[in-house]
């Protein structure tokens, strides 16, 4: 067998990786009151990332996600892009973006080789946007979408966390859209994480969500190209768009976990849900060869666990989700 696989023989050939902590909203379940950015020096710069992208693609790492934080923030982002877009063995560079830099940026990060983008957007209402990511531009965030299918950033996926009793009124418009515009929506099922203030939100099951939009028109599975992720997809009769369901929570999908996530401070995360991580970046800064790094990846892989087990109440709590990314 070629590739990375790990001990429940899953091939890991996708890494994301946050580029910054920093992010120009703070939305309810993501970040917090307290808020507290990493310090400037703490953060992997572009070489530095570049560097372990090039040693994780000789291992068998061929697709690479960009989140944050906002990835956009950082105002170099596109290099970093056309960097990692001329390292031999990566195909597929993406980036998750809450779209609101997303008009200035879309061109120049197709150009640099930047070939898809998923957008975080958990509702379309002007007031609620304020309440759930203390922002009010939710009108750069809909241009954002807009430049990046002008720019050919496809598909573009519109992610939803949906809330019970915050924005799950709203799961049938959007899915709506993917009737109206096409839109390929995804309903993410909320998941318990960092500090109590973020957990306190209540999952609504696929199952639900899925019963509630049959009052649309039966959905039919989508074999198409939608994606190879964790979502399982359909298509309402006569859409151009597809809907996609992440439920983490209710059918988790560990089995076929194929990633490994590299924080904003250079820490090798095996598992979104677990707090082990590996340090990469003081390997790096105390100048480790490529085997070194080699045996730091391999090891991370080694321990990433068969599932997690938020089910049974076990939460990771070491870090929040703004330095690792989703
Ligand atoms: N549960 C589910 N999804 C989450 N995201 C961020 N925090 C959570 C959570 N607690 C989503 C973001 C983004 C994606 C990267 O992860 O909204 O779309």
């Amino acid at each position: 067998m070629t590739g990375l696989f790990d001990s429940w023989q899953r091939q890991i050939n996708y890494l994301r990786i946050s580029v910054c902590d920093h992010c120009n909203l703070n939305c309810v379940y993501c970040s917090e009151s307290s808020r507290i950015n990493l310090p400037r020096s703490e953060i992997l710069s572009n070489e530095e990332i570049q560097r372990l992208v090039q040693v994780a693609a000789s291992m068998g790492i061929n697709k690479v996600r960009l989140t944050g934080g906002e990835p956009l923030l950082k105002s170099d982002l596109s290099k970093l892009v056309r960097a990692l877009s001329q390292v031999e063995g990566i195909d597929d560079i993406s980036l998750t973006t809450n779209g609101i830099l997303l008009s200035k940026y879309a061109t120049e990060l197709k150009e640099a080789g930047l070939k898809r983008v998923n957008v975080s957007l958990d509702t379309l209402k002007e007031d609620r946007f304020k309440r759930i990511t203390g922002g009010d531009k939710l009108g750069d965030v809909f241009a954002g979408i807009e430049a990046a299918h002008l720019a050919g950033l496809e598909p573009v996926k519109i992610n939803m966390v949906v809330l019970r009793g915050i924005n799950d009124d709203e799961t049938i418009d959007f899915a709506r859209l993917s009737i109206d515009q096409g839109w390929h929506v995804r309903f993410i099922e909320f998941m318990p994480f960092g500090t109590a203030e973020a957990q306190a939100f209540e999952t609504v099951p696929t199952q639900e969500m899925y019963q509630r939009l049959q009052s649309l028109g039966s959905l039919e599975p989508d074999s198409g190209q939608t994606g190879n992720g964790p979502a399982k997809y359909y298509r309402l009769p006569g859409a151009n768009g597809t809907i996609g369901f992440i439920s983490a929570m209710t059918e988790h999908f560990c089995h076929t976990c194929n990633r490994l996530r590299l924080t904003a401070d250079g820490q090798l995360r095996p598992c979104l849900l677990d707090d082990d991580e590996v340090n990469l970046k003081a390997a790096l800064r105390n100048g480790a060869d490529t085997d070194e790094l080699k045996r730091l990846i391999l090891q991370a892989v080694i321990i990433k666990r068969e599932q997690h087990h938020l089910n049974e109440g076990v939460t990771p709590g070491r870090r929040p989700m703004y330095q690792i990314g989703g």
